[in-house]
């Protein structure tokens, strides 16, 4: 990073994340500039989903520093295994959205109820407000006619588009998608991918993907990172990465996700 680069908005310092005897996570260092779109990529349980569910705060970690905009997520003093206040916690979360493979929508809500919920309960917005926003974002992702429908009404591409106006009506600076495609049937990746793609090219939002969608990870991403074992192996441009990669291991990995 050159001198003039903005601080970086999430810093991962010689982060170490075990589960018992395993370590998931060592030594982990990674950071993130304001308004980036990183891609993860790597074989299965090299950490990926781990490093988003750490920023997320479902998971503690043992050793290092993490920030997410100048909040460290570890309090001076603090107790239990995160080491932090539940309040401390929920500061910090309301600058991260997640999107998850499965969406976990609230199932006996409405999808207007599931978009503007958290505003009017977290951020206390008016129910007026929140369902203003919401409808926005229900138009941003093509759903504005199926606001009175139930996610069980929805498709899965509409389910993930609903997740997605979701996570953005908390307004968080860092939204995380957790192989948001993976669980659609193929004739609907596409729907979800297109709103992702709008996300990235129109917004400030920094964006951490992780996705077996190589060729959309190409499209969107500023910079791409090849999970090994938990740490990161090589990481470049999407261009570096998937034309040059310098690494047998990224190889040996395109190799096998790109035939
Ligand atoms: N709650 C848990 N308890 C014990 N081990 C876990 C737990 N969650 C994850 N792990 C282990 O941590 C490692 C990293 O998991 P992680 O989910 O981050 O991998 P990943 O890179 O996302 O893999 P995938 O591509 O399969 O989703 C794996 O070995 C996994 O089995
Ligand atoms: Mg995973």
């Amino acid at each position: 990073m050159t001198d003039n680069a903005p601080a970086p908005l999430i810093q991962f310092a010689g982060v170490t994340k075990r589960f018992g005897a395993l370590t998931v996570l060592d030594d982990f260092n990674f950071e993130v500039a304001p308004g980036e779109k990183v891609t993860l990529i790597g074989p299965s349980g090299s950490g990926k989903s781990t490093v988003l569910r750490i920023l997320m705060t479902l998971e503690p970690f043992q050793e290092g520093r993490l920030t997410l905009a100048g909040l460290s997520y570890q309090e001076p003093g603090g107790t239990g295994p995160f080491k932090a206040s539940e309040r401390h916690l929920r500061e910090i979360r309301s600058h991260v959205g997640m999107v998850f493979q499965s969406f976990n929508l609230f199932p006996h809500m409405s999808v207007m109820r599931n978009v503007a919920e958290a505003p009017v309960r977290v951020l206390g917005l008016s129910r007026d407000e929140a369902q203003a926003r919401a409808v926005d974002l229900l138009a941003m992702v093509g759903l504005a006619d199926k606001k009175d429908h139930f996610p069980s009404q929805l498709s899965g591409g509409q389910q993930q588009r609903v997740a997605i106006a979701r996570a953005l009506a908390m307004r968080p600076r860092v939204l995380l998608f957790d192989e948001p495609t993976s669980a659609l049937d193929p004739q609907l990746v596409g729907e979800v991918l297109a709103v992702i793609g709008d996300l990235a090219h129109e917004h400030d939002l920094t964006m951490l993907l992780v996705t077996h969608e190589m060729r959309f990870a190409r499209e969107v991403s500023d910079r791409v990172c090849f999970f090994d074992k938990g740490r990161i192996c090589e990481q470049g441009s999407p261009e570096a990465i998937f034309t040059a990669p310098s690494h047998p291991r990224t190889r040996e990995f395109l190799a096998s996700v790109l035939r």
